[in-house]
């Protein structure tokens, strides 16, 4: 079996090698990866050579999105067999921590994480990965919509966070991957009136395809008056912020109803920004956070395969494997085009 494997080559380069195939331990299985998508962090590191603290050194192999199919099973593995199509959660956690051990194993401090230096990403033809953290994805489940459970997740993650539910009002902030998955968690989760915010008109676009009941460019209207406008002078129950931005960000808590909640998922370029607490004691509002995503695996596939969620919609570029340098450079010259890209291996 022949694995090739594309690495950043320092910044806006890539370069292909050809790796062993990984040997599985006996809880392992080994994976032909099928699809993997391009996230928003994999474009940091190929642009900017790290995210934060997480440096990359060296050549790194990048991609945490993704799924396949089980050419190989570890010897104690039960509940997969050759042949199966399996989503990866791309986060491995040491089972052990107080954060594992209370199902908050997103928190664990020993995470290794796809893409996340030093640990390699999935722009591979062969991964090993613990079979605990591949789920058999059903036969009308695409391997594409497989790959997409992992930002799915977040969108999940989030709209829990804020309790969305029948009858609220959202609004979402940004309208990359992130908030479109948001907004179809949502959707999802019986939410009436869900108004996304973003500067870029192609997403806006896709947001409406998506069932945003409204739309509002950043660029020219004032986003404060035309939620108040929409929402009866009331405000959101449920500010979702994925836009990651200083301006987004402080504009939650005017947007936000009486008792509601904001969800800060987008990361802002600097730590530390200003933020208007008196105003968010005024309305007793709550402010939760997400750090990726927990227990969401079964319950993303479940949304995609009964069609409440439709996932595979986000997606408007595909490229072949052999393609990925060109698919990165193509998503960052393009970003007024590319809502979300999915590179394909077959
Ligand atoms: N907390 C987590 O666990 C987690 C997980 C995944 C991603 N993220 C973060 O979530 C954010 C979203 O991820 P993504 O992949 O969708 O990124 P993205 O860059 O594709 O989307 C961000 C969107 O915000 C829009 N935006 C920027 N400034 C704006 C403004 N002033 N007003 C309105 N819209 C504005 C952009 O046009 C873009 O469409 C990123 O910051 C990412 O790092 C967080
Ligand atoms: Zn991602
Ligand atoms: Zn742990």
């Amino acid at each position: 079996m022949e694995n090739k494997a594309i690495f950043m080559h320092g910044t806006n380069d890539m370069i292909w090698k050809e790796i062993p195939v990984p040997e599985i331990g006996e809880e392992d299985v080994l994976i032909k990866v099928e699809a993997v998508g391009i996230c928003g962090s994999d474009m940091h590191y190929y642009q900017h050579g790290k995210i934060g603290g997480f440096i990359v050194d060296g050549d790194f192999i990048l991609g945490h999105e993704a799924a396949g199919k089980v050419v190989e099973v570890g010897a104690k593995v039960k509940d997969l067999k050759v042949g199966d199509r399996v989503a990866m959660e791309p986060g491995v956690t040491c089972g052990k921590c107080e954060f594992c051990v209370t199902g908050k194993y997103n928190l664990c401090p020993d995470v290794e994480f796809f893409a996340t230096p030093p640990y390699h990403g999935v722009f591979a033809n062969y991964v090993k990965h613990p079979a605990s953290k591949c789920f058999k994805l059903p036969e009308h489940v695409s391997s594409i919509e497989g790959a997409l459970v992992e930002p799915l997740n977040v969108g999940l993650h989030a709209a829990n966070q804020g309790n969305v539910k029948l009858g609220d009002t959202v609004v979402v902030f940004g309208t990359g991957c992130i908030g479109l998955c948001s907004l179809l968690a949502s959707k999802a989760m019986g939410a009436s009136q869900i108004i996304v915010v973003d500067i870029l008109q192609n997403r806006l676009d896709k947001a409406k395809e998506l069932g945003a009941t409204h739309v509002i460019n950043a660029k020219n209207e004032d986003v404060v008056a035309k939620v108040m406008e929409l929402t009866n002078n009331l405000g959101a129950e449920v500010v979702i912020e994925t836009a990651g931005s200083e301006i987004t960000l402080k504009q939650t808590v005017d947007v936000l109803k009486p008792a509601g909640t904001i969800v800060s998922v987008g990361m802002t370029p600097k730590d530390s920004i200003e933020f208007n607490f008196m105003k968010l004691q005024s309305k007793e509002g709550t402010i939760k956070s997400v750090f990726r995503y927990r227990n969401l695996y079964p319950t993303g596939i479940n949304a995609i395969a009964s069609g409440s969620i439709k996932i595979a919609d986000i997606v408007s570029h595909k490229f072949d494997f052999e393609k990925t340098k060109e698919a990165f450079d193509y998503v960052a010259e393009n970003p007024g085009e590319v809502v979300k890209a999915v590179i394909v291996m077959q």
